[in-house]
């Protein structure tokens, strides 16, 4: 028997108590005559003491332990005399009998402690000694719960958990594909999904009516903090379902997650934006809103006042800080710098402050009288004592950068509270987006989403400016996931690919079987899809959702533990018949 009990479970009652105990060496210290030992595992910490006295070779053997040694200890359990109220085991420690080396370790190449000494790129070539750490461990014992709670909800919701290939054919949904070459057919390559999308939809044909998955998707992709190149969903699909259908029955799987999991209610039903709005007032379709400082629309207010910069601009708009009159010109400097950076992209910015004392002093004050700017002001509901940033220039752009600058001011003004949970339903997204490098139109979503019954004749007249039954869910401005209601009909998912550019021929080769399978009494039916990783790393307050995954891989794509990606044998490609061309380093 290696171990009666764990490291983190003797309390004061077991005193007097004969255990045993095995883990790793987490430190050795010796002070007068007796050497600690703390030894730890997944559960906790205790302490042993070894008596230099009265146990010499046994004292001896603990001083030689190292740090992650995997040692066995055989001992009684007694009360310390100096208690350490930080640890659950703090009251008591273990009078070492006999110990056992069951491993030696090298010393590791970082502190396995809850703030390490390790940088990223050491952490995870040096994975499974990083997973010893609690803060690691813990966000995956988060995600576990996660995962458990999903399928006891969606299983008393009578949803069937099905597996679907994972060598598949190529379906684009907007990333590449991971393709994979098959030996057997040879030139010939499966993909790897990108989402189980159109097999959850042949479920539905097959009449399942309720399906779920917690499924590995893969897209070939820049990678960010909260995009691996293979990533989880809770992939789901209903049939006999209209949006509203979907929204609840999802929205009822996160509040029970946020229950059971985080311990957090949300009690409100979560509210529905359009897109439309999104854009206007966030100039984002993830509005963060656990804030308010929405845009204020300024192109009217700015005709014929001479400033061209804002008068020939197509968008100008503004966001209102309040209580920030008092900002310096240093930290308004500084914020001139953040909207210039590339990533922002802003030409310049054009600030007003509306001081205490009833002035107004702004970047602009050659171009607008105080009783304009204070009219301005009024317009953008700022009051005194508060600071109006403004930005113009191309629609999308300036958009994406005010949001940008509405998000800097939500964190420099703490409004981002990271334990405070605002979720929202952003819904009647476009069908199409028009790309203007192809010139031609692509789906926001993806090919299967139903245009709204009221735009279909739109598809004939003006193609852009058909609304989707799509949605997505948002919490504090991260994507968390992500659906639509299916086209069902053979003629309109017809329709639909001949607006995205593709020929009968082209259709029938990469779609023919969902488009037979329409022919045989597909259902109306819809789903979601949420990104488990985001969704885990939200629980555990945490950005990049590397965190929240034992094994991920790095910005470039790599898992620089098993090294890899890495090149194969020649035979190998031989096999497969591939030859590969000269690499330009
Ligand atoms: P979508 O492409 O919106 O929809 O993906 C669903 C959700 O998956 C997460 N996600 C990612 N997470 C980590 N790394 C990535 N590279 C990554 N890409 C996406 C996001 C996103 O909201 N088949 C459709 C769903 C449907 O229509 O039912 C789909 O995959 O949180």
């Amino acid at each position: 028997m290696y171990r009666s009990h764990t490291c983190g479970e003797l309390r004061i009652e077991n005193v007097n108590q004969k255990v045993t105990l095995s883990g790793w060496v987490q430190k050795v210290r010796k002070f007068g005559g007796m050497t600690f030992v703390d030894v730890r595992d997944r559960y906790g910490v205790t302490q042993l003491v070894f008596n230099e006295e009265t146990q010499k070779d046994l004292c001896g053997k603990a001083n030689g332990l190292g740090r992650e040694y995997v040692i066995q200890v055989v001992g009684t359990v007694a009360e310390r005399s100096n208690k350490n109220d930080k640890i659950p085991t703090g009251e008591i420690e273990i009078l070492a009998e006999e110990l056992t080396i069951l491993n030696a370790s090298e010393v590791p190449p970082f502190t396995i402690e809850d703030k390490t000494d390790g940088g990223d790129e050491l952490r995870m070539k040096y994975r499974y000694l990083d997973l010893r750490r609690n803060p690691v461990r813990n966000n995956l014992i988060i995600r576990h719960k996660m995962g458990f709670e999903v399928r006891s909800y969606l299983n008393d919701q009578d949803f069937i958990e099905t597996e679907t290939p994972v060598l598949i054919k190529s379906t684009p949904e907007g990333a590449r594909d991971f393709v994979v070459p098959s030996r057997m057919n040879p030139g010939q390559f499966y993909a790897l999904p990108q989402s189980p999308q159109v097999f959850k939809q042949l479920l539905m044909v097959g009449g399942f009516d309720r399906y779920f998955q917690i499924v590995k998707c893969f897209r070939d992709e820049d990678l960010r903090a909260d995009r691996q190149p293979e990533f989880t969903q809770i992939d789901c699909e209903m049939a006999f379902v209209e949006q509203d259908d979907v929204l609840n029955m999802f929205e009822g799987m996160v509040k029970h997650l946020f229950k059971t999991v985080k311990g957090v209610e949300l009690t409100n039903a979560f509210p529905h934006m359009s897109y439309e709005d999104a854009m206007k007032y966030y100039g984002s379709d993830k509005p963060d809103t656990r804030f308010g400082m929405k845009f204020t629309e300024l192109k009217e207010a700015f005709a014929g006042c001479g400033f061209n910069v804002l008068e020939d601009a197509e968008y100008v708009g503004g966001i209102v800080a309040q209580d920030c009159a008092s900002y310096t010109r240093k930290q308004l400097d500084a914020l001139t710098d953040f909207v210039k950076k590339p990533q922002v992209g802003a030409g310049g910015l054009v600030y007003i402050k509306f001081n205490e004392d009833g002035s107004v002093k702004s970047s602009v004050d050659k171009f607008f009288s105080p009783e304009q700017l204070l009219e301005l002001g009024e317009k953008m509901g700022a009051k005194t004592g508060d600071l109006a940033l403004i930005l113009s220039g191309a629609k999308a752009k300036t958009q994406n950068a005010l949001n940008e600058l509405r998000l800097e001011m939500g964190n420099q003004l703490g409004l981002r509270n990271p334990n405070e949970f605002s979720p929202l339903w952003v819904v009647d997204f476009p069908l199409l987006e028009w790309d203007e490098d192809t010139e031609r139109f692509h789906a926001m979503h993806h090919p299967f989403t139903s245009p709204k019954q009221e735009d279909v004749t739109l598809l004939d007249t003006d193609p852009g400016k058909v609304r989707a039954n799509a949605y997505d869910l948002v919490i504090n401005g991260v994507e968390i996931g992500g659906g639509s209601i299916r086209i069902h009909e053979d003629a309109l998912q017809q329709k639909m690919f001949k607006l995205l550019g593709f020929t009968q021929e082209e259709a029938n080769e990469q779609f023919g079987f969902l488009m037979n399978a329409f022919k045989y009494g597909a259902p109306p039916h819809g789903g979601v899809a949420f990104g488990f990783d985001r969704l885990a790393a939200m629980f555990a307050g945490i950005e990049s959702i590397r965190d929240v995954i034992a094994f991920p891989k790095n910005n470039a794509g790599r898992d620089v533990m098993i090294d890899s990606p890495s090149p194969v044998h020649g035979d190998q490609l031989k096999e497969l018949h591939i030859a590969l061309t000269k690499i330009e380093k």
